[in-house]
C-alpha cells in the first residue's frame, strides 16, 4: 500500500504461543495487527483479550491454512494492497517428534508447506514488494534450525531452511543496499503448544517436567522486539537460554 504510515504487523501462527504473545507485546508498541491461523475462534479471542488493554489497536483477523500453498500469493496479495505492512512475521510452524521411519508422509508434508514452503514463497512476495521500503521480515526459525539432534531430524531440516533462506535474503539485501531487513528468530524450548502438537496430545504439556530449563512465550516475545531494535541477522536463544544477537551464522 502506498502513501500511508506503515505500521501493520503481520503475525502468522498468532493463535497460539509465540505469535500471541508477540501479538500482545507488539499492540502494546502501538503496532496495528494482521493475525493469521487457522482456528478463527482463538485470533478472535486474542483480539479482544488486546482490545481490553489497547482499545487503540487495530486488528484484522485472516483466518488461513498456510499448508495450502497455492492459496497464499491471493492471501499475500489482498493483505499487501489493503495495509502498510511494516513488519511480516513467519512464525507458524510445528514438528512432530520421531524417529524419520515413523513418520507418516502427510506429517512430512505438512510440515514442509507450513515451516518451510509458505515461508519461502511468503519471504518472496514479501521481498518482491519491498526490498527498498524501511521495512522487517522476520522468520521463526529454531535452535534446532541450527543444530539436528535425534527425533528431530524432519523439523531440524525445515528449520535449516529457513535459517538459510533468511540467512542469505539478509546478506543480499545488505550488498545491494536495500533498505528491507530480513532477520532469524530462533527460539529454544518454549512453553507454548508446541509439545503438545509434537506427540499428538490431546492436553497441553507442562514444560518443567520435560525440560530442565525453557523460556516462556512471554520472554520470546521480549527477544523478538530485541531482534527487531537491533541491526542483527540472527536471534538465537542459545544453551543458556539467554537471546544471542549476531550476523549469519550459516557457513
Ligand atoms: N515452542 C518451542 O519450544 C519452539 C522452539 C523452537 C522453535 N519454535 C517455533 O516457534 C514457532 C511458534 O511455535 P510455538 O512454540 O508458539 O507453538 P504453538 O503454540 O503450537 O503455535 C504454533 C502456531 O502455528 C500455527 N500453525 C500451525 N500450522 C499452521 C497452518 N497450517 N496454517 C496456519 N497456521 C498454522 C498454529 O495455529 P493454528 O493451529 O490455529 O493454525 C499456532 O498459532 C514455530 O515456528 C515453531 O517451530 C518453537
Amino acid at each position: 500500500m502506498q502513501n500511508a504510515v506503515a505500521n501493520y504487523v503481520v503475525i502468522t501462527g498468532a493463535s497460539s504461543g509465540i505469535g500471541a504473545a508477540s501479538a500482545y507485546k507488539l499492540a502494546s508498541r502501538g503496532y496495528n495487527l494482521i493475525l493469521i491461523a487457522r482456528r478463527a475462534a482463538r485470533l478472535n479471542d486474542l483480539k479482544a483479550k488486546i482490545h481490553a488493554s489497547y482499545p487503540n489497536v487495530t486488528i484484522v483477523v485472516r483466518p488461513q491454512d498456510l499448508a495450502i500453498i497455492d492459496d497464499l500469493p491471493k492471501m499475500y496479495a489482498q493483505l499487501n494492497q489493503n495495509y502498510a505492512i511494516k513488519i511480516w512475521i513467519n512464525n507458524a510452524g510445528f514438528g512432530k517428534i520421531k524417529s524419520l521411519s515413523h513418520y507418516q508422509l502427510t506429517e512430512v508434508t505438512q510440515m514442509i508447506r507450513t515451516n518451510s514452503e509458505a515461508v519461502a514463497l511468503l519471504t518472496t512476495l514479501f521481498a518482491k514488494d519491498h526490498e527498498q521500503d524501511n521495512v522487517q521480515l522476520v522468520n521463526v526459525s529454531s535452535r534446532a534450525g541450527y543444530h539436528v539432534w535425534p527425533n528431530t531430524i524432519m523439523y531440524s531440516a525445515t528449520k535449516f531452511f529457513v535459517s538459510a533462506l533468511t540467512e542469505g535474503l539478509a546478506d543480499e539485501l545488505r550488498t545491494k543496499g536495500a533498505k528491507m531487513q530480513a532477520k532469524v528468530l530462533a527460539p529454544n524450548a518454549t512453553a507454548t503448544e508446541f509439545q503438545r502438537v509434537a506427540k499428538d496430545l490431546d492436553h497441553d504439556v507442562n514444560y518443567a517436567d520435560v525440560f530442565p530449563k525453557y523460556n516462556t512465550s512471554a520472554t520470546l516475545a521480549d527477544f523478538l522486539i530485541q531482534l527487531l531494535n537491533s541491526d542483527a541477522t540472527v536471534g538465537l536463544v542459545n544453551d543458556h537460554y539467554e537471546l544471542e544477537l549476531s550476523d549469519s551464522r550459516l557457513p
